[in-house]
């Protein structure tokens, strides 16, 4: 057997249409994260099917996609409730059997409880939107994907899965189950042609989480709150998606990145503007 015998890379066609005629489902595909997902990969050519509990933010990305040529549909649904979530899958593959791209984006912190004030219906909120609701649409698509040939799933936790979080250990916990569940998954699936990986993101400005307004007078310190130096935008977690969507990650599954302007990596060392240099010891609040 040659080198050229062994199974190779799926040769890209076309590198500004990553995902060219390929069904990609996205929960929470309205507004946020899961907008700049929908919206980026129906610019590659996906056929977007997007969920999402809210019917005008939903609305308002299918009518920019098609305006911008792509393809796309809304469905109306509550990721959280099983029965709906099969009711929304028997739409999208009565009219496409094969479901190529699945991005479980639905999460939520709010409302934020500590734990001392907690309670199992705070514990439970946490697990639907966060856990439950990820696993529920991956079973419900999964079938169709296998038999299609594979595909890839990506999915949306938060870096708080990654390091600790001191304000919520439930929703820090279901984070973390997220990541868990995308690595073992993806072991599991790799000889269906399945990918799967996950992406932990952070201060990224959404609907959910208003870093703008909250840093009113305080912007100058985006220089030591994140490594890179800047806020991060919904397109910034979408082009990380992309390429764990698409052909160019190939090879890469089981994995969680965090796209986090390098919080996760910085770790308790802040950038001083003032002295030019990282410090574990910032000198003031
Ligand atoms: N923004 C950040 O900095 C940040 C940080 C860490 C993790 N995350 C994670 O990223 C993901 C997206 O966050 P975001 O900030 O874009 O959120 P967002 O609240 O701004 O947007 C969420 C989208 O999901 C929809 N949605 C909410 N609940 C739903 C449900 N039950 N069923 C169907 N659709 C629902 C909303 O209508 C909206 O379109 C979440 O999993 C979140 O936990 C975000």
């Amino acid at each position: 057997m040659t080198a050229f015998d062994y199974p190779q890379p799926a040769p890209i066609a076309d590198w500004n249409r990553l995902l060219d005629g390929r069904v990609a489902v996205v929960t929470g595909g309205g507004t946020g994260i899961g907008g700049s997902i929908s919206r980026l990969f129906a610019q590659h050519g996906a056929i977007i099917e997007l969920i999402d509990i809210d019917a005008s933010v939903a609305e308002e990305a299918v009518a920019e996609i098609r305006a911008a040529g792509g393809s796309a549909r809304a469905h109306i649904a509550d990721c959280r409730e099983w029965d709906q979530m099969q009711t929304v899958g028997d739409t999208i593959l009565a009219d496409h059997p094969y479901v190529q791209v699945l991005v479980n984006n639905v999460g939520d912190y709010r409302p934020l409880e500590r734990f001392r004030k907690s309670s199992p219906d705070s514990w439970k909120a946490m697990y639907d939107i966060n856990f439950f609701a990820m696993v529920a649409a991956t079973k419900t698509f999964l079938e169709s994907m296998i038999a299609g040939g594979g595909g890839s799933i990506v999915n949306v936790h938060s870096v708080e899965g990654m390091r600790g979080y001191p304000g919520d250990p439930i929703y820090g916990a279901m984070k973390a189950a997220s990541a868990k569940f995308s690595t073992d998954l993806a072991l599991s699936m790799g000889r269906n042609g399945i990918r799967v990986n996950g992406i932990g993101p952070d201060l990224t400005q959404t609907p959910q989480v208003d870093y703008i307004s909250t840093s009113v007078g305080s912007e100058h310190l985006w220089e030591a709150w994140a490594p890179v130096g800047r806020l991060g935008w919904p397109e910034d977690q979408a082009r990380v998606a992309l390429f764990l969507a698409s052909d160019l990650s190939a090879f890469v599954t089981g994995h969680n990145i965090p796209v986090d302007g390098g919080t996760k990596a910085g770790a308790g060392w802040f950038y001083s503007p003032n002295e030019e240099r990282f410090t574990n010891r910032p000198k003031g609040l």
